[in-house]
This record gives structure tokens, sequence and C-alpha cells, in this order.
């Protein structure tokens, strides 16, 4: 790690401090911490994670660093704070925030994300530090310095999408945990996760676009050779709806307990919005499955899944296995390299 890189985490060392300490020993803070409670935070939840508040004030954080001796340079680098356009100073990119520190693996802070106690349409509801030299969004994941252990444990990651998330499911007792804080799920995420763990649980919003990211997440994972099951939540909730609506122990038993496979979640993903009494609709599910399945290579699990296909189309068995061929045949031939080109051994033609 350069000297500088450790610059960049001592300031945000600095800043988490000062986010938590306003937040937990301020009159400034009242709001926030009341909010908090209300959302279900523990007083020993909030200090796990040193969870903060930014003060709505334009330069608080600019002027603390800057007093510390830390340099203009320094200030834009870490993302803290911001040059203004015209005039001199900095402001701080954090104002009247609830601040979350993302940590890496060792337990630093390398960037923040700060939400908005009231949600807005003025402002999004989370801001997110900029890349730095010591933050890249596409490897970081929330919670690894807390879920390492768990999940070395547990042989297993449960993969969520916020960070409240991560949190709820902490307090229920699913220690094993991580977040891809609403990107999706990147191949250098996937990378980070390896080093724990072959198996995961996904365990995404019950709104479509949790759906959706699942699937993306599920078929991610499924190709770099994890063990992928999804666990799905009634509604469209999300974990943390979930673990304050019917507590601790049903999301335990009921939700991550009873995780689908991840072909079974793919077929009730792709049975959403479809009427079967609609031929359309029937086949696009069928087509859907099956294309599924032709990616994979085992003959119990197709075997399996075109059973239930048939029970739940009416159709046989054997009419579908035969579409599935066709596709298992186009698959085959996509996956073959590309035949050699034929090297051209002419000499080039001198031009007169
Ligand atoms: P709460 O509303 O506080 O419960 O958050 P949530 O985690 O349920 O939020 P949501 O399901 O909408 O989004 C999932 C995750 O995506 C969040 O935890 C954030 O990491 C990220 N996210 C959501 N909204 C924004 C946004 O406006 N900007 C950015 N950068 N990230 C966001
Ligand atoms: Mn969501
Ligand atoms: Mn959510
Ligand atoms: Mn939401
Ligand atoms: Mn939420």
């Amino acid at each position: 790690i350069s000297k500088s890189d450790s610059q960049l985490i001592v300031m945000h060392e600095f800043a988490a401090d000062m986010y938590h300490h306003i937040l937990l020993n301020t009159e400034e803070g009242q709001a926030a911490l009341d909010y908090l409670e209300n959302r279900g935070f523990t007083r020993e939840l909030i200090e796990k994670y040193r969870i903060g508040w930014s003060l709505p004030e334009w330069n608080y954080m600019a002027t603390a660093l800057q007093r510390k001796g830390f340099s203009e340079e320094e200030l834009t680098a870490s993302g803290l704070a911001i040059q203004r356009e015209q005039g001199n100073g900095y402001f701080d990119r954090f104002r009247g925030r609830i601040m979350y520190p993302i940590m890496n693996e060792s337990g630093k802070t390398i960037a923040f994300s700060g939400r908005v106690l009231e949600n807005t349409k003025q402002e999004a509801k989370y801001m997110n530090s900029p890349e730095s030299p010591i933050f890249q969004k596409s490897q970081v994941l929330y919670n690894v310095n807390h879920a390492r252990g768990a999940i070395r444990k547990n042989r297993k990651i449960v993969l969520f999408e916020g960070f409240m998330d991560v949190i709820a499911a902490s307090k229920a007792g699913v220690e094993n945990g991580l977040a891809t804080m609403g990107t999706s799920l990147t191949a250098q995420h996937i990378r980070a996760m390896k080093r724990f763990a072959q198996e995961a649980v996904i365990c995404f919003d019950g709104d479509d676009a949790g759906w959706e990211a699942a699937k993306r997440a599920a078929i991610a994972l499924n190709e770099e050779n994890f063990k992928v099951e999804v666990a799905v939540l009634p509604g469209k909730m999300d974990p943390d709806d979930y673990v304050r609506e019917n507590g601790s122990e049903a999301f335990k038993d009921q939700i991550i307990g009873k995780p689908h496979a991840f072909i079974a979640f793919a077929m009730m993903h792709a049975r959403r919005h479809k009427n079967f009494q609609y031929e359309n609709d029937l086949l696009q599910y069928i087509q859907e499955v099956l294309q599924l399945l032709a990616g994979r290579s085992s003959s119990i699990e197709r075997d399996l899944y075109i059973k239930q296909l048939s029970n739940e189309t009416g159709l046989s068995e054997e009419a579908i296995l035969q579409h599935y061929r066709k596709l298992e045949n186009k698959s085959i031939e996509r996956s073959r390299p590309p035949k050699e080109q034929p090297v051209n051994t002419q000499p080039a033609k001198r031009s007169p």
C-alpha cells in the first residue's frame, strides 16, 4: 500500500469517527438517531457498522480535514470534499446524510455512502464516494470485514442489494451477508467472492428490479461455477422490511433457510407476469426455461425440469424434449470455436 493510499485511509478513518461522534453525541445528530431507532437500529448495530451523520453545513468536513493538515490535493483525491468551480475553497460531498462507512477487509474505511433522512424527488436517496485509488466500486462488497469469518464457517455467501439489508440480516443472526450496493454484480465482485466461498444465496428485493437483478446475478454466478440458490421475499418486500415485519426467526427459517435452486428460481422468474391461457406466454415460458437448461450439463436436472414443464403446461415430455435438443444443438454450435480462416499464401500483388 502506497503512502498516498494510506493517507487516504487515514482521512476516511478520521471522517468516519467524526460522523459517528456527531450522530451519537451531539444535538445535531438527534434527528438522525431517532430515524435509525425508528428503523430498528440498536446502539450495538450503530456501533458495529460505525454509522454516522454528516452535518448539513457546506464545508464542515473540508475544514476539519484541512485543520488536521491534509492538503488540497488530498482533500479532492479523497472525494470527501469537492473544489468549488467558482472562487476558492471546498465544499463537503456529504451534507445532512446518514453515513455508512464502506470498509475494506481489514475494517478500514475506504469510502462512504450517505442516505438522506427523508426521501424526496430532488435528491438521490443514496450518494456514494467517487472512485479513488482506495475505492473501486466494481470490486468492493459491503460488509466483507464483518462477514469473512461467518462465510468461511458456513461455506456460503448471502448476497443482498443494500446496506440496510445486510444490517437487518446481521440483526437477525445471518452474519454471512454481503451487498453489492445497488450496482450490478461484476466479474470482479465474483472473483472477490470466490476467495471466500463457492456457494451463494441471492436474497434481493421482492420488487421487479430485484427480481431482474437476481436473475442476472444468478446467471453470472452460475457461469463462474458457484452453486447458486435464490431466496425469494413475498410481495415487494426487501430483507430489511421482512425482518421488521416478521422477525428474525421467520427470516432465518422461511427465507434464508428455504432458498430455491437456480433453475427453480429461473422458472419462477419466467412465470412471472405470464398467463398460460395465452399461447404466446406459454411458448415463451417453455423457450426461456429450455434455453437455460441447454446451457447446463446435468441430465438429472434436465429430466427433472422437463417433467415439471410438462406438468405445468400440459404438453408431453417428448415434445418438450425434442425442442430442448434443438436448442442444445444450437448452443453447442455457438460454443464451438470459429473455423480457421484460410491463410493467404499468395504473395501480395505488386502495383505496376
Ligand atoms: P432503504 O430505502 O434505506 O431501505 O434502502 P434500500 O437498501 O432498501 O434501497 P434500494 O432497495 O432502493 O436500493 C438498494 C441499494 O442500491 C442501496 O442500499 C444502495 O446501495 C443502492 N442505491 C439505492 N438508491 C441509490 C441512489 O439513489 N444512488 C446510489 N448511488 N445508490 C443507490
Ligand atoms: Mn431495491
Ligand atoms: Mn431495498
Ligand atoms: Mn427501495
Ligand atoms: Mn430497504
